[in-house]
This record gives structure tokens, sequence and C-alpha cells, in this order.
């Protein structure tokens, strides 16, 4: 019997340097896109997954990322009064319920596989998602929810993949492919931010995941890796062989958030997407190109 997945950990203790100034005082997963912050997509997108819990991995100054999940009474009362029902609705839509959100600290950003680690009396025994706020996701599926799926098919590990030219594969987690079965791929071998002419494949880990609890204990080594930080990657490889590890080629589109090119892509994408600013999105297009 598979355990159940309930649980999210969202790492969002980096620094976010490739966003200073913004980021010197708002968190990178407080940064809009339209009118919603990054976190509360990944928020809504674990939900739609059938998350329950989640863990917030915060650092200094992050503090707002809680309060976007809180009750806001003034805020509330005001709209009620100013008959702002369907704000209202939606403020209210986005609360989590009363105990299901704990917030742990990392105190120095030592990296992705420390940040998760700092999640492990949250984390016990049970599996758990992963969800990087800075990867935005556009899919009719949350792409958790994919991931999810595809943990009650084969059980143990999966992580979401997506193809990248070649020339980049040195900037992310590659997979060594055992088996390519189209949608999913099971993994011999992982290897974070490979030289290109080492890298095994160019099938590269975006910021999703299904992991299994036993990934903590390697964690806890806290040996270093590419960058001189403790790299998740490192840690997830120790788990294949002794577990199931797949890759899910998910359905849908990735923003990278976390790079200026990326988070000004983001916001024409979700612009065109919404009726309601589509025809406005394409005016001011056409007049720039
Ligand atoms: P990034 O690699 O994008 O790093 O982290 P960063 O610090 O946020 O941004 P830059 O590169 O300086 O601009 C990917 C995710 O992992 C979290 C980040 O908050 C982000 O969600 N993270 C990274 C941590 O929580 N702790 C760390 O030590 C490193």
């Amino acid at each position: 019997m598979l355990k159940p997945l309930r649980k999210a950990v969202m790492p969002v203790a980096g620094l976010g340097t490739r966003f200073l100034p913004a980021t010197k005082t708002v968190a990178k997963e407080m940064l809009p896109v339209v009118d919603r912050p990054l976190i509360q997509y990944a928020v809504d997108e674990a939900r739609a997954a059938g998350i329950e819990q989640f863990c917030f991995v915060t650092g200094r100054g992050k503090t707002a990322i809680v309060e976007q999940f809180d009750v806001a009474y003034e805020l509330e009362r005001t709209l009620e009064e100013r008959g702002k029902a369907r704000e209202l609705a939606e403020l209210r839509a986005q609360q989590l319920a009363p105990g299901s959100v704990i917030t742990t600290r990392q105190q120095v950003p030592m990296g992705l596989g420390h940040a998760i680690w700092c999640a492990r009396h949250f984390i016990q025994d049970e599996p758990f998602a992963i969800l990087l706020p800075d990867d935005l996701m556009m899919c009719d599926v949350s792409c958790t929810k994919q991931l999810a799926d595809a943990y009650k098919e084969t059980g143990g590990n999966v992580v979401a993949i997506e193809e990248v030219p070649r020339e980049r594969v040195n900037r992310y987690g590659v997979i060594d492919i055992a088996e390519d079965k189209g949608r999913l791929v099971s993994v011999k071998g992982l290897v974070e931010k490979p030289p290109v002419d080492q890298a095994p494949s160019n099938l590269t880990i975006i910021g999703r995941y299904v992991l299994m609890p036993e990934v903590i204990g390697h964690l806890a080594k806290m040996e270093k890796g590419a960058g001189g930080e403790i790299q998740l990657t490192d840690s997830m490889a120790k788990l294949i062989g002794t577990q199931p590890f797949h890759g899910v080629r998910y359905e849908g589109r990735r923003f990278d958030c976390g790079d200026k090119a990326g988070y000004l892509e983001a916001q024409v994408a979700f612009a065109l997407a919404r009726p309601d600013l589509a025809p406005a999105m394409k005016d001011i297009l056409a007049r720039y190109s």
C-alpha cells in the first residue's frame, strides 16, 4: 500500500540575487505575475493535487509569504462594507485550513538540499511534494497532480522533467536515462549542473518533485556539491537503486520566474490567457513589435 501524498514543502529562503534590487525588501516569491504572487500559484497548484499540509522554508525578510495565506480582518471588512463581493470571495478562497501551514527557518541559504533538510520534522516518514515557486507552471492539469498520479502508478520518487537545448544543460539537474517510455522515464543516475560535454542527456529536472522521506537521511550528511551548495540532486541520486525513481515529461509550460526574461515572458503569457486582459495585452504587444 502506497502512503498517500498529503504534504508539500516550498523552499522560499533563497536570496533572489538575480532580482536585486527588487528582492532587497520583497521576497522573490511575492513578485506578482499579473495579479497573484508566485507563491499563490504554487499553493493553488499543490491544492489541486490534493495536498493538505504545507511547509514554507523561509529566511530573513520572508514574513509576507506567510501573511498572504492569513485572514486579513480589516481588509475583509472594508471589502464587505464596499460591496466588493467578488474580491472578498477570492481572498477567502485562498485561505488555507487552520493548522495546515507551518514554517521553518533556514537561517543561512546553504542550498536547496539544505532547505529541504530544514523541513525534516514536517516531512517525518511520509512522501512529500516539493514546489519551487519561481518555476511557474501553466498546465491544464496541475503539474504537481501529474506527478502525484505518476507516483500512484510507479511508487517511489518522481520528478518533473523537460528537454532543454544541449548547451543549457549545465544550469540544471540532468537525468541519466535507464529506460525512456515516453511520458515516464526510469532514471539510473542524476547529476547537478554537469559540463555540457559530460551531461548524460538533455532531460532536466524542473522545480517539481515527489520524494520519499529517505532522502532526508542522505541530506543530513551535509555534503556539498556543485557551487559549494548542499544540492538536493546529489541526495536524490543516492536513492536510485534502493527505490523506484522516475521522471515525468509533464504536459504544460514552465516559466523560469527566477530569471528576468522568464518572468517577463510569464507576464505576457498569463495576461494573454486571461479573457479580461488579453485584448489589452495584444494591443501593447502590437505597439512594441
Ligand atoms: P535559486 O537557485 O533560484 O536561488 O533557488 P535564489 O537564491 O532563490 O535566487 P538567485 O539565484 O540568487 O537569483 C531555487 C529555489 O530554492 C530556494 C529558493 O528560495 C527558490 O525557491 N532556496 C535556494 C532555498 O530555499 N534555500 C537555499 O539555500 C537555496
